[in-house]
């Protein structure tokens, strides 16, 4: 099948590389010149793991082109995916423009009946919207059919995701439709799942929104396990035993972050506000996360009551492991806090650092490994549970100026951290080590 793909963010791209990579003719398009020119010789704009392989693979099996032209891409597509950003408005609503330009692109430029794929992450009754922007600028007698298929890759492992989801929703309100974007995602042999189109647009609002409102729920129960003495550990594992439950996104940490949780979740907010319903349960949701996000702080602020001066180690700067993405990162709220609070902020990350220098304040340092972040500081902050920290030699604590690690991720077990001496504080779990005495301030 000849399919274009609008637009080549994380989703996009991803989308494109693994439609070409089970067979199809895929071409990408991008408005951003520099963009297209390194993708054509199969560099990834995105640290996403297997991507660049699977990019330089199929360019060379010529499966996969990328163009800045909207003619080029959609003279001989017969399916188009829209894949652009939906980025959040002031008040918290998606801002669809772009979504808008793609769909008046497709229509000034295909020559024949279009499907047209919405992968971004769009509002309830947008899909009925690309419609009439097409079939209002679609020269006379072409017919466009509308598909929702929203995307649930996680960054980090979405090409892993692409091949081994749990289900592809397909929203359509036509046959036809249905069984050539079926006929297209059957390689993946992943299940499908049919529905009407507006459905298949709450499905992806609706998953976000559980999965992060399950996020915030264990946070709070960290926080009051904090409070009891019970170990959040034990407590996740018992819940998740249970198959209703189940075991994921039941880890406590410093909130979620990204590019999806924070944006949707305020989005749903907005599109239930729409039609006059409050959605309190989401509200709660993003409240707490927003609270747990600066959890850090009041713990560093209990171990040592003057920040101001102290050199403060920040490990892991990514919203999570195995991604170089900043966007809404728990990084960005704590190290301007304990810039504004005067410590000096010394910072290790295994692949997000170039674009942490973009975003976060300029007074942030950093290193070039853990090792040398840790040096001589007074305090360890841990934020990203890549493997690099997780399996890290505990003795390059004893290299601070005495070893206090606030760990926003349970990197590490209580016990072996106790074992070797370092003091060691975590989220919903006892305080492990009591071995070593306060500084004096
Ligand atoms: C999320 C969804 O998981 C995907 O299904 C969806 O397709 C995607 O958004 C999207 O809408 O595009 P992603 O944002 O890449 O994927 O990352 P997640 O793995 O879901 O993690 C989001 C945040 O939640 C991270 O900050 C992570 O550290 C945090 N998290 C996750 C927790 O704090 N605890 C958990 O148990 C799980």
């Amino acid at each position: 099948m000849n399919i274009c793909v609008i637009g080549t963010g994380y989703v996009g791209l991803v989308t494109g590389v693994s439609l070409s990579e089970i067979g199809h003719h895929v071409i990408c398009i991008d408005v951003d010149e520099d963009k297209v020119t390194k993708m054509k010789k199969g560099i990834s704009p995105i640290y996403e793991p297997g991507l660049s392989e699977l990019m330089a693979k199929n360019i060379k099996e010529k499966r996969l082109r990328f163009t800045t032209s909207h003619s080029e891409g959609l003279q001989q597509a017969a399916v188009v995916y829209i894949a652009v950003g939906t980025p959040e408005n002031k008040d918290g609503s998606a801002d669809l423009s772009f979504v808008a330009q793609a769909a008046k692109d497709i229509a000034e430029n295909v020559e024949h009946d279009v499907i047209v794929v919405t992968k971004s992450t769009v509002p309830v009754g947008t899909n009925a919207m690309i419609k009439e922007i097409v079939q209002t600028h679609l020269s006379d007698g072409l017919q466009v059919e509308v598909v929702s298929n929203p995307e649930f890759l996680k960054e980090g492992s979405a090409i892993h995701d692409s091949f081994h989801g749990d289900r592809i929703v397909i929203g359509a309100e036509n046959e036809q439709a249905f069984s050539i974007i079926e006929e297209i995602n059957q390689p993946f042999r992943v299940p499908i799942f049919k529905t009407d189109i507006k459905s298949a647009e709450m499905i992806k609002y609706a998953s976000n929104a559980f999965l992060a409102t399950k996020i915030s729920f264990i946070n709070e129960i960290s926080n009051i396990c904090e409070l009891l003495g019970a170990n959040i550990e034990n407590v996740s594992t018992g819940m998740g035993l249970d198959q209703r439950i189940g075991s994921q996104f039941l880890k406590a940490g410093i909130g979620y972050g990204g590019s999806c949780f924070p944006k949707d979740t305020k989005a749903l907010i907005q599109i239930a506000g729409n039609v006059e319903y409050e959605f309190e349960l989401l509200k709660g949701v993003v409240n707490v996360n927003k609270k747990q996000q600066g959890i850090l702080i009041g713990k560093l602020n209990d171990c040592l009551p003057v920040i101001s001066g102290k050199k403060i180690a920040v490990l892991g700067l990514a919203f999570k492991p195995n991604t170089d993405d900043m966007r809404e990162s728990a990084s960005i709220l704590i190290t301007e806090e304990l810039i504004k609070l005067g410590a000096e902020v010394v910072a290790y990350d295994p692949i997000a650092m170039d674009n942490a220098k973009t975003i976060l304040s300029s007074k942030v340092q950093y290193a070039d490994s853990i090792e040398r972040a840790v040096d001589n500081s007074d305090a360890v902050l841990i934020l990203t549970d890549w493997d690099e920290i997780k399996n890290v030699d505990l003795a390059v604590f004893h290299k601070m100026k005495r070893p206090l690690v606030i760990d926003g991720r349970n990197c590490f077990t209580l016990e072996a951290m106790e074992k070797n001496g370092i003091d060691y504080h975590s989220i919903g779990r006892p305080v492990s080590a009591k071995l070593i005495e306060a500084a004096p301030i």
